[in-house]
């Protein structure tokens, strides 16, 4: 069993398909004030505060921040007008995800093939360019709120080359001189890409959006979970994984599903204006000992889940590891329960993994650091502990 995590772009070849996704280029977030998250980001998480674009480089209309850690690439931007629509945004659903931008070969050919497919325009493929290389970049709305946008790239701006510290795009500067990117580079968090991305959707249209997925972006179904996986008494909710056909990206779809009290799917839309986006966003680990410890103690907000769950865990997780021939849970059981991370298991091995609180006032997008040891679920065995956790919150917030 590998326990190392290979980024999973590593063993693309280049292809003919216009709608081969290379790697996840960058996730994009509209936030309120791009030049504080970008500290909160570092400070909690680690993300290193690589690049710049706004006033100073020529950007006249909105600020960006490149966020980088491992092969993960957060793009901060805040409109600097009340019309740009990074400020509407934010007024309508706080901060939170825009755009899961997928490097390609060539971004007009993937999106005339994701229009011909049924999508919508978010954008026409627009080109950035100076003397060292282009930028080429199209976009499609996906559910609610969020977009794709197709990156391919060319000369400088060659993903490789990003990967070494790169300039991003024509208009970014390398940000010198922050104690922050020092600190960050001697005292590492591991995060090392997206694993995963979950988006929320209306009641009633988790099978619309997983059509979509199929005949647009030609993903296919993953795994399937229903209500009578993840369901606690009073609340619950559907979720079907589509997957990338390279299983580049998996992206589970959550619609809430009938319970006695409001699902944590249902707060999130009350709160994000009744528009479906992005849930959360899963930062893989390969060792999520260190990842939980070292955010932590920077002051990451977790979950916190009841202690009688570590009375059950080993027993039901070992055992089914022990049922499909895989060694036992080898982190330090002692520990795991002292950093309060969860663990599931399945046919494949296991995996570890926690969700911190939403991450900004409104509870709405939150991260997932996981973990995985053979196994490829997303921890259905921790859903009804984790519910009842997410309940305990909701509770707190008076919005059960
Ligand atoms: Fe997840």
């Amino acid at each position: 069993m590998s326990t190392m995590a290979p980024a999973p772009a590593a063993h693309i070849k280049p292809s003919n398909d216009p709608l081969q996704l290379i790697d996840v280029d960058h996730v994009q977030f509209y936030v309120g004030n791009a030049k504080q998250a970008a500290f909160f980001y570092a400070n909690c998480f680690g993300f290193t505060i690589d690049q710049v674009s706004d006033l100073s480089t020529g950007s006249r209309d909105a600020a960006h921040y490149l966020l980088t850690q491992g092969n993960i690439r957060l793009v901060l931007s805040t409109g600097l007008s009340a019309e740009h629509p990074a400020a509407m945004e934010c007024a309508l659903y706080g901060d939170g995800v825009k755009d899961v931008a997928f490097t390609v070969f060539d971004a007009e050919k993937a999106y005339d093939r994701a229009i011909k497919n049924g999508a919508m325009s978010a954008y026409e493929p627009r080109t950035y360019k100076d003397e060292h290389g282009t930028v080429t970049m199209a976009g499609i709305r996906t559910y609610g709120r969020a977009c794709h946008s197709f990156v391919s790239r060319t000369g400088a701006y060659d993903l490789t080359n990003i990967k070494q510290g790169g300039i991003f795009k024509p208009r970014f500067k390398k940000v010198t001189g922050l104690s922050v990117n020092d600190f960050n580079a001697k005292h590492p968090c591991g995060l090392k890409y997206v694993d995963h991305l979950v988006g929320n959707v209306e009641l009633g249209k988790m099978n619309y959006w997983v059509k979509w997925y199929e005949d647009v972006l030609e993903f296919k179904l993953f795994k399937h979970f229903d209500d009578k996986d993840i369901s606690t008494e009073y609340s619950a909710l559907m979720s079907k994984v589509m997957a990338s056909g390279n299983h580049l990206i998996k992206m589970p779809i959550n619609e809430p599903a009938e319970g006695k009290k409001k699902s944590q799917i249902e707060e999130y839309l009350d709160w994000h204006h009744h528009t479906p986006g992005v849930q959360h966003l899963a930062l893989r680990t390969d060792d999520e000992l260190h990842s939980i410890a070292a955010l932590r103690a920077r002051g990451v907000d977790f979950l916190t889940l009841p202690d009688a769950y570590y009375d059950l865990v080993w027993g039901r997780v070992n055992k089914m590891l022990k049922e499909h021939g895989h060694e036992a849970v080898r982190e330090d059981h002692d520990a795991v329960k002292k950093l309060g991370i969860l663990v599931d298991a399945d046919e494949d091995g296991y995996l570890l993994q926690l969700f911190t609180k939403p991450l900004q006032d409104r509870p709405t997008l939150f991260f997932e650091i996981i973990c995985r040891r053979g196994s490829q679920s997303f921890g259905k065995g921790n859903f009804k502990a984790l519910f009842e956790a997410l309940e305990l919150e909701q509770e707190r917030r008076g919005n059960l």
